[in-house]
């Protein structure tokens, strides 16, 4: 499903997260990340057809502490919010991904990490994250503490 990757306002990225992460009994739980200052979001659009496009899937990068047992105290990232809709799934989280992890060295950091829902521990894998410790709970699902090192900052952190 081809796809363009551009930011957005992390607010408008709400809507579609709280579709795809907060189905069934998560439909009440907040959702975070977009209200802290410095957060990015990026998202995937596709071509709705009418000249306009539409988001189909989004990210957000959160300047926020990797957690001590991960042991990188340099500047981190926290990816979060990570969302396809279902139509547009089979490669567009994959792409997200990786521009997310060009975006975050870009911009300086030194390590990526997030809170996985288990069932995407191989997208993260394939991009190089590793999960540290074993399984644990968030919002009722089972989920891990996944991370990377980031390469060297290039040029231009703000151009998807
Ligand atoms: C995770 C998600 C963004 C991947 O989007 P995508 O376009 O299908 O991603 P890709 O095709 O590039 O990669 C597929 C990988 O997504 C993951 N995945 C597939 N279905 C999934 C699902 N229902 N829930 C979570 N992850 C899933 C798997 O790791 C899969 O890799 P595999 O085929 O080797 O098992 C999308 O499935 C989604 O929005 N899921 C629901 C929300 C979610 O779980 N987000 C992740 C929170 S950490």
């Amino acid at each position: 499903m081809s796809t363009t990757l551009r930011f957005l306002p992390p607010a408008e990225t709400k809507a579609l997260r709280a579709a795809v992460l907060r189905t069934g009994p998560l439909r009440d739980l907040p959702l975070g990340g977009d209200e802290v200052h410095g957060t990015l979001a990026l998202g995937a659009f596709a071509a709705a057809g009418d000249g306009t496009d539409k988001l189909v899937g989004c990210c957000l990068l959160v300047p926020e502490p990797a957690p001590a047992e991960i042991g990188v105290h340099g500047p981190a990232w926290r990816l979060r919010g990570m969302a396809v809709l279902p139509a547009y799934r089979g490669g567009t989280g994959t792409a997200l991904l990786a521009r997310a992890l060009e975006i975050a060295a870009q911009g300086g950091g030194e390590v990526v990490w997030c809170h996985a829902r288990v069932p995407a521990r191989r997208l993260y894998e394939r991009a190089g994250f590793v999960a540290l410790g074993g399984e644990f709970s968030e919002i009722g699902l089972p989920h891990l503490l996944m991370w990377r090192l980031l390469g060297p900052p290039g040029p231009d952190a703000r151009e998807p």
